[in-house]
């Protein structure tokens, strides 16, 4: 059927063509690729032969045991990593590989940032992507979402009654705040200058205000979250440290402080939410009295630089959340525009945390 009429160049369009969108119809299996090389712990495996080791090496390494009959098989779960840039293969048939950053990042240490990859691969998460394609066809309200379709209820609703899947959301809520806090405490020390309190609202586990709290012991912290997520937190954690934990509801109210942080909670909600959200924070810093602030730590799309690798990410995450939330990532216009409608004069954006920026509002 009019093949004859393809020259040898558009044929070879055509091929990458034909490649590219089954390479996109399977990247599934990326992500369920990066979801066995955390079940498995395989970048711990290789940290503990030294960071670098055969495939003989590494199978010994392993605490998670893989039977023999299938240990043959796993160079090539391994061959695809490498591909993806988790692992860097070496060697002269590519049987040894090594931890590079991005694996680093995958070790069960301070810094591992691994229960994402377990978020985003739970059924929940993608029983909900599954539903994106039915999502638009529906005639239900917009936001009924493609989450709730999957699951019956939104993801917080889901923490508060499936125990594990609470479990799984705070544990990555709380590796991104201590990877997200050594930066923020690092750069931003002049942020939380002259600050006598902060409420981290909408604050999990609290690992983000025990960090502000442990640098800038001049701050009294505290952190609100809903119930379920405060009843998490166990009390040892908590015996050497100034934070104070409130269970409540932030649409509802929000404690009084110079600063209220809000890191990775505007992004779940619709702009009218978020600036209701906004609203209460605003109140809470002027009836704390003296020239406090909010500060916001989210993505601002396109920024730092409309480079294709922060970019395709964000976008992702954008997709991510009209799916789970019917919410979304903001460009800098979406941001400005909730900013001013909840009253704030103005706003300094920080692009200093790769994906995601600091951005300070002022009453
Ligand atoms: C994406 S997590 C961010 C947690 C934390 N700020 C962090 O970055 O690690 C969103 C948080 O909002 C909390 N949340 C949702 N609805 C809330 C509400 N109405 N009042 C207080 N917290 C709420 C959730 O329980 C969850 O801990």
């Amino acid at each position: 059927m009019g093949s004859n009429s393809i020259d040898s160049e558009s044929s070879a369009e055509l091929l990458q063509a034909e490649a590219d969108i089954i390479r996109h119809s399977v990247g599934y299996l990326t992500s369920i690729a990066l979801q066995c090389a955390v079940k498995l712990r395989i970048p711990d495996a290789i940290h503990r032969c030294g960071g670098s080791a055969s495939m003989a090496e590494l199978l010994a390494a392993l605490a998670v045991p893989i039977p023999p009959a299938k240990q043959p098989y796993l160079w090539r779960l391994m061959k695809v990593l490498a591909m993806q840039g988790v692992f860097v293969a070496k060697g002269g048939d590519g049987d040894v590989y090594q931890l590079n950053t991005m694996s680093r990042l995958l070790l069960d240490d301070e810094r591992g940032i691994w229960p994402g990859v377990l978020l985003a691969t739970t059924p929940q998460f993608m029983g909900s992507a599954m539903r994106i394609g039915e999502w638009f066809t529906s005639e239900e309200d917009v936001e009924v979402t493609a989450f709730i379709m999957a699951n019956g209820q939104n993801p917080h609703d889901t923490g508060g009654v499936d125990a594990e899947f609470n479990s799984i959301f705070n544990k990555t809520m709380a590796a991104d705040s201590r990877f997200v806090a050594d930066l923020v405490v690092r750069q931003c020390a002049e942020v939380f200058k002259g600050i006598g309190s902060l409420v981290d609202v909408a604050g999990g586990t609290g690992t983000m205000a025990r960090a502000i709290a442990k640098a800038f012991p001049h701050v009294k912290c505290s952190v609100l979250d809903l119930a379920h997520v405060i009843q998490e937190i166990s009390p040892e954690a908590d015996n050497n440290n100034n934070v104070e934990f409130i269970a409540g509801d932030m649409m509802e109210f929000i404690p009084p402080a110079d600063v209220i942080l809000l890191k990775y909670v505007l992004h779940n909600w619709t702009d009218e939410d978020s600036v209701k959200i906004l609203k209460r924070c605003r109140e809470a810093v002027i009836s704390h009295a003296g020239n406090g602030k909010v500060i916001i730590i989210d993505a601002v799309v396109g920024t730092p630089s409309p480079g294709l690798d922060l970019l395709q990410t964000q976008l992702l995450m954008d997709m991510e959340m009209m799916s789970l939330f019917m919410a979304k990532e903001r460009y800098e216009h979406e941001w400005s525009k909730i900013i001013k409608e909840a009253g704030f004069t103005n706003y300094k954006i920080q692009p200093i945390l790769g994906l995601r920026s600091v951005i300070e509002l002022y009453i």
